[in-house]
């Protein structure tokens, strides 16, 4: 386990403005006041199966009620509500119709040139009841895996509700990963079919997506994808292959708009989602059904206090976690009226989110730190684009969700967007947990900016030190999770050793989940604040990448003889890649440098994905090692930054390359 060694400053850890939440906010929230969320935490803390079981059976339609709340025998695969029948799809669409929803607006599409078109539950139902007759007619049936390669759409909703119709399990690909990238993960997966569009819209250009998904298919290894179903968003050129490939409106041409949804057990994954850990490749993340989905639920009500009025967005795109429990899953599972956005927050212009806030009344925004930082930057340049020229009148609640955000960033937010008026919600949680973990409740809990606040009601997270020891509030360590809980990773597809050695590694007693991230509780009021991660793994603009990834990727290339990637702290993406390499060839100095940098990041770009490209790439004779040859991260980090190094460099073999890679090229 790598030391705690904190990447970012200790945000909010100085600060001392606290926000009550608004009275009227109080008044009518699901969880009013504090006093309601400690009985909360004390019910879990008395009977915690009592608790899940009480909160599953009220949240969630039973097919077949279970009988068992939680199986630890197999710890740490856990099992949650194992012999209870559900459907996901049942829970978020059918269940709505029936409750007297069927003409309520489930999901209003703003698309990338703003043009709007709705569904309501009824519709929703039926949609995604053809596409699972169609995905049935074409032989993919529980159990299977679907990759999921798609634009922000009805369509993309649509296509995971109905691989959890007929109980298969999905995995979406975020529409900006390489051919290479979908490869690995169809393979990992064992995908038998791969759902895409012929190209997306972002910012009003057209980006591929069959292209490449053909592309991925032909990189080889892929021979179990048998269907390549094509949603026409653009109606661009592209290649067609008959036999695997097949239009979405042919596929659900004809089908019955009913179909009886396939009752799976509780545990039945619902899908797999990829992420980045600090070695090796992605690991495929395996959430369940019946406690991802409570989860996704319960926190919409609670965290977001989402009523029926509410018009909830969440920025996020379906291709991260994010979108799973609060586009694709949360917001239907309780029936609410939610925004689905397939552009770029700068298109037309910097205004586009309160624009759009406007335009659709929207109650409930969940953004990312990262696009507040740039609309701040945005605002500052072009005054017209400033929140306070648009009617936000409608906000009642804010969030941010993927890194810390940085209180002036926060006190922003809430004066500008919220009008000082709305809670902010910093949210804190990982893709292996389902949904939220820490978070302010915006009825109950005073607020500090840059502080996630006090873990949600039957989430057990502590701080401990390398041993697994209590720390005391005021001293950093290491976050983890000291019980499991419903939403919680079940294992790694096709990888359980990675799973447990690195979610409950031995060091800490096999048994406490460990987060990967530093954090630090507040002397007097107990608040967590996240200080950071303690493994190699990056979050730049909110997408979380491992540095040993995009290292594989430089020296995969045929020029690098080695490479070491580092974060650096940025003002807009919160980190940025900074990558140190050596070449085959004699280091390259002025032009020769900045070309071949330029040549290494798009091969980047082409090998993971643009996300993971460097912002900046030096180049040395060598990399600064021990005399045991291991590569001195930390002494690149601090090069990184431009800073000087003033640490202990005397167990460093080659002290004179650190003069070599101080400067950028
Ligand atoms: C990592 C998880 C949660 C969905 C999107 C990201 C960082 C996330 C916060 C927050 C400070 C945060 C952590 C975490 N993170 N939210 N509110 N404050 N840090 O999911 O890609 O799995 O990344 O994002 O470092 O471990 P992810």
């Amino acid at each position: 386990m790598a030391g705690s060694e904190s990447k970012q400053e200790n945000q909010g850890l100085q600060e001392h403005r606290v926000f009550a939440p608004p009275a009227e906010f109080v008044a009518s929230a699901t969880i009013s006041g504090m006093d309601a969320y400690n009985a909360l935490c004390a019910e879990a803390e008395a009977d915690y199966e009592g608790f899940w079981a009480r909160l599953a059976r009220e949240h969630l339609d039973w097919h077949k009620p279970f009988t068992q709340t939680l199986d630890e025998s197999q710890a740490p695969f856990y099992k949650w509500f194992a012999d209870g029948l559900l459907n996901v799809s049942y829970n978020c669409l059918d269940r709505n119709v029936l409750n007297g929803n069927a003409e309520k607006t489930a999901i209003i599409f703003e698309a990338d040139d703003g043009q709007v078109t709705r569904a309501n539950y009824r519709e929703l139902l039926e949609r995604t009841s053809k596409f699972a007759n169609g995905l049935k007619a074409r032989g993919i049936k529980k159990g299977d895996r679907v990759i999921i390669y798609m634009s922000m759409s009805i369509e993309g909703v649509a296509a995971m509700q109905a691989c959890a119709r007929i109980g298969a399990t999905h995995s979406v690909v975020f529409g900006g990963f390489s051919a290479k990238s979908l490869q690995e993960r169809i393979i990992d997966a064992g995908a038998v079919a791969v759902i895409t569009a012929d190209e997306q819209l972002r910012g009003g250009k057209h980006l591929p997506l069959k292209s490449i998904v053909d592309e991925a298919l032909a990189l080889g290894g892929c021979e179990s994808v048998a269907n390549v179903i094509v949603y026409k968003r653009t109606g661009g050129n592209i290649a067609f292959n008959e036999g695997r490939d097949v239009w979405l409106h042919d596929l659900v041409d004809g089908q019955s708009a009913e179909c009886e949804p396939e009752w799976v057990d509780a545990e039945h994954p619902l899908f797999i989602l990829y992420t980045s850990g600090s070695t090796g490749t992605p690991k495929g993340v395996q959430h369940a059904s019946g406690g991802f989905l409570l989860w996704a639920a319960l926190t919409m009500k609670w965290t977001f206090d989402i009523k029926p009025s509410d018009v909830f967005w969440c920025t996020a795109d379906i291709g991260w976690v994010t979108g799973h429990s609060y586009i694709a899953y949360g917001p239907l599972a309780v029936g609410a009226t939610e925004v689905v956005f397939e552009g770029v927050p700068t298109y037309p212009n910097a205004g586009r989110f309160w624009d759009t806030i406007a335009k659709h009344k929207v109650n409930i925004f969940y953004t990312a730190p990262t696009a507040i930082r740039s609309l701040i930057k945005a605002a500052d340049v072009d005054p017209t684009v400033h929140p306070k020229n648009y009617d936000l009148s409608s906000l009642r609640l804010l969030g941010t969700v993927g890194e810390p955000i940085n209180p002036e960033a926060w006190m922003w937010y809430y004066n500008n967007v919220g009008g000082a008026r709305c809670p902010v919600v910093d949210t804190f949680w990982q893709t292996e947990t389902g949904g939220h973990m820490i978070t302010p409740l915006p009825g109950a809990t005073p607020m500090v900016p840059g502080s996630c606040t006090l873990p949600l009601p039957g989430i057990m997270t502590a701080i401990v030190d390398e041993a697994g020891h209590d720390v005391p509030n005021g001293q950093g360590g290491i976050l983890v999770v000291k019980r499991p809980w419903p939403s919680m990773i079940r294992t790694i597809w096709n990888n359980p050793e990675r799973f447990k050695a690195g979610y409950f590694p031995d060091e800490l007693g096999g048994r406490m989940y460990l987060a990967g991230d530093g954090a630090i509780r507040n002397k007097e009021t107990g608040y967590f604040t996240i200080t950071g991660r303690i493994d190699d793994v990056l979050n730049v603009s909110g997408h979380r990448m491992g540095t040993m990834e995009i290292e594989s990727a430089l020296v995969a290339n045929p020029m690098v003889a080695e490479a070491a990637v580092v974060g650096r702290p940025d003002e807009t993406t919160g980190e940025s890649i900074c990558a140190f390499v050596v070449l085959k060839q004699a280091r390259p100095t002025g032009e020769d440098a900045k070309r071949i940098a330029l040549e290494l990041r798009n091969w980047v770009a082409k090998e993971i994905g643009p996300i993971a490209k460097p912002k900046e790439i030096r180049f040395g004779d060598n990399l600064p090692k021990t005399r045991s040859g291991k590569i001195m991260r930390r002494l690149l980090r601090v090069l990184a930054k431009g800073e000087t190094i003033t640490q202990d460099i005397s167990t460093l073999e080659n002290p004179a390359i650190l003069e070599q890679l101080k400067d950028s090229n």
